[in-house]
């Protein structure tokens, strides 16, 4: 049996649509039992109650530990801890942990809480698999607003993933053989900002920050080429390339996530290119 956690997340859905097509069983864990998808088991499992991880997580074969969305980094260390924890105490057979690119060597910022729980898995003695994502496409790909594409990234390469291929990579793990004791490190094909406008056939302006605040943090990352790390661990694990960003908002989407007339009010004349 495998369990999701966080499983009434936009990840965990996906993941468990993708599991939904093999044959295997599994069960959602939600801290909300009315948020639970529809179609498979569900259990109640809060990361801030032990308790009910503890019963959440019951005679699972494996376990996909989806990163909670706390912002506070002390609480949702903890509650990371509560589920390794949980996870244990339940014998648990292996523990996928989805974490985040950097959070190997990285104890600072956005990764601590990720490195954090990378260090109990290790230390709790669980098998475990780390699957480390980078940002999510489907947050990232630039809207067409005023017939123009702006950004403040100055035109460097963005190596985001949606979460559709991320999903599916870790249905992969978790139904799949010889993933035990490994970290990926998940990189989709590097993107520019650029690139999408003129496959848009718009101009593209490059723009100062909008100020302080997490996008700034993450331009500037950006700006400073940290977010063009590529690996082809993502592409082993789906056994097919990931999705570009371009190619995606150029044709449409293909999986049920990305809201196409969100990210591009030109999709009506793009799609008939
Ligand atoms: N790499 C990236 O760019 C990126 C971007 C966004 C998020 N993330 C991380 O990836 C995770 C999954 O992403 P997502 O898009 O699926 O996020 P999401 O759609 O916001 O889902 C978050 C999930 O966490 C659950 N949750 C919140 N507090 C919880 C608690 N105390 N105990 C148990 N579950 C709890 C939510 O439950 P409810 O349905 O009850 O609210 C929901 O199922 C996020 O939680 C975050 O850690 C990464």
């Amino acid at each position: 049996m495998i369990v999701i956690s966080a499983a009434s997340g936009a990840l965990g859905r996906l993941v468990i649509e993708s599991l939904r097509t093999r044959t295997t069983e599994v069960v959602a864990a939600v801290r909300d039992l009315e948020r639970a998808p529809e179609g498979v088991p569900a259990r109640r499992g809060d990361y801030d109650d032990p308790a009910s991880l503890r019963e959440a997580f019951d005679g699972a074969a494996r376990l996909l530990l989806i990163s909670s969305p706390e912002l506070d980094t002390p609480r949702r260390i903890r509650q990371h801890l509560n589920a390794v924890t949980a996870a244990k105490e339940a014998g648990v057979g292996a523990v996928v942990f989805t974490s985040f690119l950097g959070a190997g060597d990285g104890a600072t910022g956005m990764t601590e809480a990720y490195h954090a729980t990378e260090q109990a898995l290790i230390s709790s003695g669980l098998p475990y698999t780390f699957l480390r994502h980078p940002f999510y496409s489907d947050a990232f790909v630039p809207r067409v607003v005023d017939g123009e594409i702006t950004g403040s990234t100055g035109g460097r390469g963005l190596n985001t993933a949606f979460r559709s291929d991320l999903a599916e990579a870790a249905a992969n793990v978790l139904t799949g053989e010889g993933h035990l004791g490994r970290a990926y490190d998940f990189t989709g094909p590097l993107w520019t900002h650029p690139e999408v406008a003129e496959a848009l056939g718009v101009p593209y302006r490059e723009v100062p920050d909008a100020g302080p605040g997490p996008m700034s943090w993450i331009n500037a990352q950006i700006r400073a080429g940290l977010l063009e790390q590529q690996t082809d661990d993502l592409e082993r694990v789906l056994g097919r390339p990931p999705v570009t960003s371009t190619w995606r908002i150029s044709y449409g989407p293909k999986g049920p996530l990305v809201d196409f007339s969100t990210y591009c009010p030109l999709a009506g004349r793009v799609r008939k290119m």
